[in-house]
C-alpha cells in the first residue's frame, strides 16, 4: 500500500503533465505523436478558458528527495451531446507503472464520478486502444459499455493538412 493524495492541477504542475502525457504516449506505443509543449500546455490548462483540467495523485516521496512526486494524473474536460446533455470526457488516465494496484486510478475515477454527478453530467467517455487489454477489463469490470461494438461508432479526424484544403480560400 502507498500513501498518496489526489488534488488538482496548477500551473506549477504543468512540467509533470507533460512527462505524464509522454509516459502514456510511451506506454501505447505513439511517443512520437506528442507535439504538445509545457507553453500550450499552460496556456490551455490554466488560461481564462481552460480547455482542460486534470486531477493529479502525488506521494510524499523519499525524506532525501525534493518533495512531494506526481505519480498519476487523468486529463479531463466537458462535452456535449446533442441526445443527452453534458458529457465528463476523459482523455488520459495513467498511473506510474511501480504504484498501480495501490487503488489510485479506483480512486481518480471515484473523484471524476462524483464531479460527473455533481454537474449533472450523463455519462463520462474515453477512447482506449483495442490492444490495450488490462484497461478495457478494468473499465468493464466498472461498467464501462463498447460503444464501438455495441452501437457501432468509429472515430474519424482532419488532420491539419484537411483542414487547411477546406479553410483555404477558393480561387476566383
Ligand atoms: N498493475 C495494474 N493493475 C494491477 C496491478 C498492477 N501492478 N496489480 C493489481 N492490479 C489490478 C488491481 O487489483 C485492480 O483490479 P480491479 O479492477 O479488480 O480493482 C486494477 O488492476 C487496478 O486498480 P487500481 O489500483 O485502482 O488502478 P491503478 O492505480 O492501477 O490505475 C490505470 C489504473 C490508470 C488504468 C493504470 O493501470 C495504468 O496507468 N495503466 C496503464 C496506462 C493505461 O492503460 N491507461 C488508460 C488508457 S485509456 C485512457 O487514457 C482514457
Amino acid at each position: 500500500m502507498c500513501s498518496y493524495k489526489l488534488r488538482k492541477a496548477e500551473p506549477r504542475d504543468v512540467p509533470d503533465i507533460l512527462r505524464l502525457v509522454k509516459e502514456l504516449a510511451k506506454f501505447e506505443d505513439m511517443e512520437d505523436q506528442v507535439a504538445l509543449t509545457e507553453k500550450e500546455l499552460l496556456e490551455d490548462g490554466f488560461g481564462e478558458t481552460p480547455f482542460y483540467h486534470c486531477i493529479l495523485a502525488e506521494i510524499q516521496g523519499e525524506p532525501s528527495s525534493d518533495g512531494p512526486k506526481v505519480i498519476g494524473f487523468a486529463m479531463y474536460y466537458f462535452t456535449y451531446d446533442p441526445w443527452v446533455g453534458k458529457q465528463l470526457h476523459l482523455e488520459d488516465f495513467f498511473v506510474m507503472e511501480e504504484y498501480r494496484g495501490n487503488g489510485i486510478g479506483s480512486e481518480i475515477l471515484k473523484q471524476l464520478s462524483d464531479l460527473a454527478m455533481k454537474t449533472h453530467c450523463r455519462s463520462m467517455q474515453f477512447i482506449v486502444a483495442e490492444n490495450n487489454e488490462p484497461s478495457i477489463n478494468f473499465y468493464k469490470r466498472r461498467g464501462a459499455e463498447d460503444l464501438s461494438q455495441e452501437e457501432g461508432w468509429r472515430l474519424y479526424r482532419f488532420d491539419e493538412d484537411s483542414l487547411n484544403k477546406m479553410a483555404a480560400p477558393t480561387e476566383e
